[in-house]
């Protein structure tokens, strides 16, 4: 393609010596009349866990015993759908009656270390994800815990009358929480960690009989079955699918040490993972559950098996805190989300949800000391697609573009397109797909794939956000180097 008087090279190719780089041609073409899938909203769902300071010294201000503000603020700012909590890990100790009431036992945290005063519990939580438009999602004890016990917190939350409703109403919330969202176990298969439900079998029976016990609270509840690899996913969709609302999917990507590009292959791989995933649930599982005995006395499942990528994000060695988990981000881990967000609209027929692990200071967007926090360089993106990003998924090729990543999206009214360019040198231009109507691009970058947002420089920014129509008419638009951009077209 000849670049046009019309072609429009984005301003955000700095400089005389980065115009001299030949940029390469490239050509995206969209779809419209092709739908991937319905994009759910809760793909931008968040998840907090009793982690080292996640929740005390991250949300919660223990010596104000209030939640701070400024970190509420911005977690505002990336308006999640949905908050994962307790865990994590912490669910295989985490008894949730500690947490609730005048009384709170300070307990040790056997998986991550240090105490929990349990000043945060249902109650705080609930306040917080409401503070924050959440809504709740809630993952069980599958461990030390027993499916009473889950059962009690279902009726706990979302019951009227009874006895845990009434503790709920007594401990000052009269109206049931209505959690929809209810995780049976967190990484089941893991032989480390303090569970015993590493043969799937066993995991099968469990989640059976906890299902039984929290669905006669509230049948309306929607389950989130462990998952892990192919074997174990294998025989828990055959077995539990009609009461398997979403299959989970922990995915966390890494680079090799000095090799920042390894990155993207990582993320490329749990593409991978997901497309393997979604093809079990295709094979083994059916849309629809025909002859679930009424004596289960609640429903079987209502619609077809999602996934649920109830923990994804970025984890690199070298961090610090508990478990070296307090990671500082640099621009290349923000091009990696945008990868993952492209990732999640292209698949999204099959993802449910997804909630980033974790909020606040584990592997986290926010990070916080004692008097100020941050938003480091990977929470742009996180923000940027919540707010432009369409409902529907269309499908979207780019060709002659290596280091382009690409996802399209619509509201029927504006077309947007999310394009991740990669390579940390190389500009590229990109011919427009042949669309009635006025390009605007809303671009993030950094000056280098290196920079970050650290607290010990807390009002540096180093991401810069542009907004710029394109003019009249325009064919082509010029990615910059190490960029992420959302171009968008009203239709
Ligand atoms: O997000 C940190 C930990 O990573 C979670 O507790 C666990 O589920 C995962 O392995």
């Amino acid at each position: 393609m000849k670049l046009g008087t019309s072609a429009f090279i984005g301003a955000a190719v700095p400089g005389p010596a980065a115009t001299l780089l030949s940029p390469k041609l490239a050509e995206i073409t969209v779809q419209l009349d092709q739908v991937v899938g319905d994009i759910s909203p809760n793909i931008y769902g968040q998840f907090i866990e009793h982690l080292g300071r996640a929740i005390y010294g991250g949300i919660y201000d223990e010596r104000q015993r209030r939640s701070r503000p400024d970190v509420l603020e911005k977690v505002q700012q990336l308006r999640p759908p949905l908050l994962r909590y307790p865990g994590g890990t912490v669910t295989k100790i985490y008894h949730w009656k500690d947490g609730v009431g005048p009384s709170r036992p300070v307990r040790k945290n056997l998986i991550w270390g240090g105490l929990d005063t349990n000043h945060v519990g249902t109650d705080e939580f609930m306040q917080y994800a409401k503070l924050v438009g959440a809504a709740p999602f809630l993952t069980v004890n599958m461990s030390t815990g027993t499916a009473e016990e889950a059962a009690d917190w279902v009726e706990y939350c979302n019951g009227t009358g009874s006895y845990y409703a009434t503790k709920r109403a007594e401990n000052g919330h009269a109206a049931p929480y209505q959690v929809k969202y209810w995780g049976l176990g967190n990484e089941e298969a893991a032989k480390e960690d303090a569970g015993t439900l590493q043969n799937p079998q066993d995991y099968i029976k469990q989640a059976w009989y906890y299902a039984k016990l929290m669905k006669l609270q509230d049948p309306s509840i929607q389950l989130i079955m462990a998952g892990d690899q192919e074997a174990w996913n294998q025989q828990v969709l055959r077995e539990l699918h009609p009461i398997c609302d979403y299959i989970s999917l922990h995915l966390y990507a890494s680079s090799k040490p000095g090799e920042p590009a390894s990155l993207f292959a990582s993320i490329a791989a749990m593409e991978g993972s997901i497309q393997k995933l979604a093809a079990q649930i295709k094979a083994l599982t059916p849309e629809k559950v025909t002859g679930f005995s009424k004596w289960y006395r609640f429903p079987s499942r209502q619609q077809p098996v999602k996934i649920a990528l109830d923990e994804w994000g970025i984890w690199e060695g070298g961090g610090q805190g508990a478990y070296g988990l307090e990671m500082e981000y640099t621009w290349n881990h923000a091009l990696g989300v945008a990868t993952f967000l492209n990732i999640f609209q292209r698949n999204a027929a099959v993802i449910g949800l997804a909630t980033w692990a974790q909020t606040v200071n584990v592997l986290a967007p926010i990070m916080t000391n004692d008097t100020t926090s941050i938003c480091q360089t990977v929470y742009y993106p996180l923000a940027l697609y919540r707010r432009l990003c369409g409902p529907r998924s269309v499908a979207v090729t780019v060709a002659g573009a290596p280091t382009l990543d690409v996802a399209a999206s619509t509201d029927g009214k504006t077309l947007t397109l999310a394009i991740v360019n990669q390579s940390n040198q190389a500009a590229v231009t990109v011919k427009l797909p042949p669309l009635a109507g006025n390009w605007t691009a809303h671009e993030l970058n950094a000056p280098s794939i290196e920079a970050k947002n650290t607290l010990a420089a807390p009002t540096k920014n180093v991401v810069a956000y542009k907004q710029r129509p394109l003019p009249a008419g325009a064919q082509a638009y010029t990615v910059a180097a190490h960029s992420i951009t959302l171009l968008q077209v009203a239709r």
